[in-house]
């Protein structure tokens, strides 16, 4: 059946039925799909691997999204924000190491003192690089004035997974009400654009009750939109949220760790240019899985810098690496797969979409 594999490989335009067969590629079948996916790489982005130091700023969060470890709902979860003295000092640590960037990730709040301080820490952050730092943003849904304020302040990139592109899975997702709306975080992707953020966003893997088909779609929604970079991994089941009532629909954690794998390879091959994240997800299944997601099409790799006494509360889900180390070990320990994987670190550079910025010549 490999023969079937390579006509598809070689089409200009992969059809929804197309990507489902590549998703359903056996063991000898990938093969084929990771070569072709390298080789796109290679061709398209290059050897080099960038670096977003990531600073999990907080674990409070507004919302209660059924899947998620941090969730209003979950009472168990000790929480806690980073200080501004620490944020500034992983910072200061990314931009010593030159590392092109940092992400500022945290639950979903709003609240103008809220607001406020991110604003000011994004614009103490550029002050304290030089203007060197490039700051990406995931900090959930916020109104168009917000995204404009903490743009203006210096954030340049900002990521919101739409967590499953088809609405009827996202409403099974997510509690029924206005605060988890498909459409208002449809909307949040286009005002980020419209602001001038590269735009980010991503999916699950092997929820229950996700289909291939549906994984596809997710794939075909990120083409549609024409979205900068993407980050996206496997589903991980949390003890204390409500989706864990469904851990015996889903499939074994190697396959969610395979069917992402093909996700990223398959994207790379329809996205040629975007930016792809190696995700935190992928090494909790695979402990080589950041390196995996390298050799398929991954060009980012987020190194975390929270500080260590905050990195054990900020678990989304179970099995999350990362926790006992510090941005030292994390650093050294990145450096030693990226170079395994056959990557190059792209130290000191922005490192952007080169999609983004063809976006912006046309
Ligand atoms: N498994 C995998 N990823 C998860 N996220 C939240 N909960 C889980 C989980 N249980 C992801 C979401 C969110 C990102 C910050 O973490 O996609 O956007
Ligand atoms: Fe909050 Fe994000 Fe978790 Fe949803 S996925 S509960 S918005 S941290
Ligand atoms: Fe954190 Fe390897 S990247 S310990």
């Amino acid at each position: 059946m490999t023969q079937v594999i390579q006509n598809i490989l070689q089409k200009q335009n992969l059809s929804k039925k197309d990507i489902v067969r590549l998703l359903h590629t056996d063991e000898t079948e990938r093969k084929l799909l990771f070569e072709r996916a390298a080789k796109v790489k290679e061709e398209y982005v290059g050897k080099k691997v960038f670096y977003r130091g990531l600073v999990e700023y907080s674990n409070l969060c507004g919302k209660n999204c059924l899947y998620c470890g941090i969730r209003a709902g979950n009472k168990k979860a000790h929480r806690y924000e980073v200080t501004e003295e620490e944020v500034l000092e992983a910072a200061r640590y990314a931009w010593e190491n030159k590392f092109g960037s940092v992400v500022l990730q945290a639950g979903e709040r709003s609240g103008k003192d809220y607001v406020r301080r991110i604003e000011r820490l994004v614009r103490e952050i550029k002050k304290m690089s030089q203007g060197e730092l490039g700051i990406t943003l995931s900090l959930g849904e916020q109104s168009e004035e917000t995204y404009r304020r903490w743009f203006e302040a210096g954030a340049h990139r900002y990521l919101l997974r739409i967590e499953v592109s088809n609405p009827e899975l996202y409403h099974r997702y997510h509690p029924q009400n206005k605060t988890h709306d498909y459409q208002a975080r449809l909307q949040s992707l286009y005002l980020l654009r419209k602001v001038g953020y590269q735009v980010g966003t991503g999916v699950m893997i092997g929820l229950p009750f996700q289909t291939t088909e549906d994984l596809a779609d997710d794939l075909l929604f990120m083409k549609e939109h024409d979205i900068d970079m993407v980050g996206m991994g496997p589903y991980i089941e949390h003890e204390d949220t409500p989706m864990y009532q469904y851990r015996d629909q889903l499939m074994p954690r190697m396959d969610r760790f395979y069917l992402s794998l093909k996700m990223v390879a398959i994207l790379r091959i329809m996205m040629k240019d975007i930016n792809i994240a190696a995700t935190t997800a992928m090494q909790a299944i695979d402990p080589m899985g950041r390196e995996k997601s390298i050799k398929v099409g991954a060009n980012i790799i987020m190194p975390n810098l929270t500080p260590s006494r905050y990195r054990e509360d900020y678990l989304l889900y179970e099995d999350k690496p990362c926790t006992d180390e510090d941005a030292e070990e994390c650093k050294r320990c990145l450096e030693a797969r990226i170079h395994m994987a056959g990557g190059e670190i792209g130290y000191g550079e922005w490192g952007d979409s080169k999609h983004f910025s063809r976006r912006k010549k046309s």
